[in-house]
């Protein structure tokens, strides 16, 4: 290969509500990355319903990649390869992107490549700090998920930390909803927050016993819970908005507190945070607060970058194109899969 050569992939994502498609050149260069979002739908619901977001790719997936292709100015006979999330997820909503990926790998004779979605959300932050190399820590923190995350190399990775319950985002959910904010939890939080004071609640900030870095948001929840009910018992008035950022201030504590401990200890020079909760203002400003008091370089990506997208999808499934790694027609959606293996 002409090391000249530029290596464009079409990347699909379909894990959960959002269907979205991607192109991206060499890793880095993100050409078009186009969101349908169903969040309307499932608000609708108070939450994402499987079958419905499965219904919905299928709907909107063919108009996604077409929006994708005209917006970078290509047509699919450009693309080097094709990539698609295949799990963790919905196994559902994966198996649109997975069976679309294969249809057109299988017509166009295109290398396939599946990818790890947690995978993709720590390659978002490559795609706007163009200098950032492995080695670094990442908090991936979303809906699904919040794991401690050690990038040893491109597509390397030790899990050094993950929730025992709850993820983020999911604490972020159940605590609007029990506040009456609704869904999606995690920005009508963030907004409520900015009318509020955090110390107005003293919530608890939960240590997981036995090991260093796991983090548990179910105890911080129920807290969440009898207060409320607690108020509503006792006829006391509840300010949403302190509760909402008295929450908010709990959940951040924790989350700063165990990557700055692993920071320490791995002797981290560059942190980089990633999933839907690191689009939240505070939780970024409290990293980029505890990092420079270490003098450890912070990374992000935009907000669009943090939530599902299929931009970051293509950017990982660069690295694994380069290492030479593609797939087979028997790939498939595995819903819980573990970051750092293969299925
Ligand atoms: O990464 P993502 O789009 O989907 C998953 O892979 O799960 O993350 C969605 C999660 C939701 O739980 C949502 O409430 C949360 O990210 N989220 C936020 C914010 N924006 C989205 N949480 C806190 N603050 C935000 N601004
Ligand atoms: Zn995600």
């Amino acid at each position: 290969m002409d090391s000249n050569q530029e290596i464009k992939i079409l990347a699909i994502e379909s894990s959960c509500d959002e269907t979205a498609a991607a192109v991206v050149v060499n890793g880095r260069d993100v050409r078009s990355n186009i969101i349908s979002s169903q969040i309307d739908i499932h608000t609708l619901y108070g939450g994402v319903v499987p079958e419905i977001a499965s219904r919905k790719h299928i709907e909107r997936i063919n108009q996604v990649i077409e929006q994708a292709l005209e917006t970078a100015g290509m047509v699919l006979d450009d693309m080097d390869a094709i990539a698609v999330t295949y799990g963790p997820g919905l196994v559902g909503a994966l198996l649109v992107g997975v069976a679309q990926a294969k249809a057109i790998a299988y017509a166009k004779k295109m290398p396939l490549i599946g990818v790890h979605h947690i995978e993709g959300h720590i390659s978002a932050n490559y795609i706007e700090n163009k200098e950032l190399e492995p080695p670094f820590l990442c908090l991936v923190v979303s809906g699904g998920h919040t794991h401690l995350v050690k990038v040893l190399d491109y597509g390397v990775y030790e899990v050094a930390g993950r929730t025992r319950d709850d993820a983020a985002g999911e604490a972020f959910d159940k605590a609007a909803r029990a506040i009456g904010l609704g869904y999606p939890g995690g920005p009508k939080i963030e907004k409520a927050s900015r009318m509020g004071n955090p110390d107005a609640i003293h919530f608890p900030r939960a240590k997981v016993t036995g090991s260093d870095y796991d983090f548990s948001f179910s105890g911080l929840k129920s807290a969440v819970l009898n207060y409320l009910n607690g108020c509503r018992m006792k006829q006391i008035p509840i300010v949403q908005e302190d509760v909402a950022a008295s929450f908010q201030r709990a959940v951040i504590d924790v989350l700063v507190d165990n990557a700055m401990r692993a920071a320490e200890q791995y002797h981290t020079e560059k942190f980089a945070i990633a999933g839907g909760v690191a689009s939240n203002g505070v939780l970024r400003s409290s990293m980029e607060q505890a990092c420079a008091e270490r003098g450890i370089r912070f990374f992000y990506p935009s907000p669009v970058l943090c939530t599902d997208n299929a931009a970051m999808i293509g950017t990982a499934a660069y690295y694994e194109y380069q290492a030479g790694r593609r797939d087979g027609w028997t790939l498939n959606a595995v819903p819980n899969l573990k970051l750092g293996e293969r299925a």
